[in-house]
């Protein structure tokens, strides 16, 4: 193990999912990833809101920010995400969120604010028992074995007992996750920052 400063918790979701080096510039500012904080201050950041710059994250890719210790998963949704959301409600065990987390504000099944479907907001923890699920976009390429297969249209994996969840965090059928992944709370402060932790405003 090198002694490079980085945390076990840091470096196990750092692991589970993709493009999160190539992003760490851009939400520098925004995330708190730093060792050396006193025990007072991060005490304070732990239940605080976390502000997220999310204007350079480009259509296809994932972003990884940190809040209350856990993974939040920003993904920019490319058009063809978005259109593999509809007409597939029969795979999902919860395909309108009825007994999973999420804000009333996030609605349908791109489970997004309106007007900003295409970016997905996501808590990345598996709701069966915790592990990072890992993001596999790749059309046509099964997310477990990385062979083909014709059936996958993009979503998400979890390495520990195979549960799949499509590009809006819905769980498929038969696996063992029993409801959608997580939404946090979370709201526009501009186009290009969100703030994980605070409600959107209604209207
Ligand atoms: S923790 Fe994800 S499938 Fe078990």
């Amino acid at each position: 193990m090198s002694n490079d400063g980085v945390n076990e918790g840091r470096r196990r979701f750092l692991t589970g999912a993709t493009c999160v080096v190539g992003a760490a510039g851009v939400v520098g500012a925004a995330v708190p990833f730093v060792g050396s904080w006193n025990p007072s201050a991060k005490a304070k950041a732990a239940g605080a809101p976390v502000k997220a710059n999310i204007s350079k994250i480009e259509p296809g890719q994932m972003v990884t920010f940190e809040w209350r210790g856990q993974p939040v998963y920003v993904v920019r949704r490319t058009p063809e995400s978005l259109a593999s959301l509809s007409g597939r409600d029969d795979t999902f065990r919860d395909p309108t969120s009825a007994e999973s987390k999420q804000p009333e504000y996030v609605n349908g099944e791109h489970r997004a604010i309106e007007g900003k479907e295409e970016f997905l907001v996501l808590v990345g923890l598996c709701t069966h028992l915790g592990c990072a699920p890992m993001y596999r976009p790749e059309v046509g390429v099964d997310p477990a074995s990385g062979g083909e297969n014709k059936e996958w249209v993009g979503g998400f994996f979890c390495p520990c007992h195979g549960s799949k969840f499509d590009l809006a965090g819905r769980v498929y059928k038969g696996v063992p996750a029993p409801t959608n992944l997580d939404v946090p709370p979370y709201s526009y402060e501009s186009d290009g920052v969100i703030v994980i932790g605070v409600d959107q405003e209604a209207g």
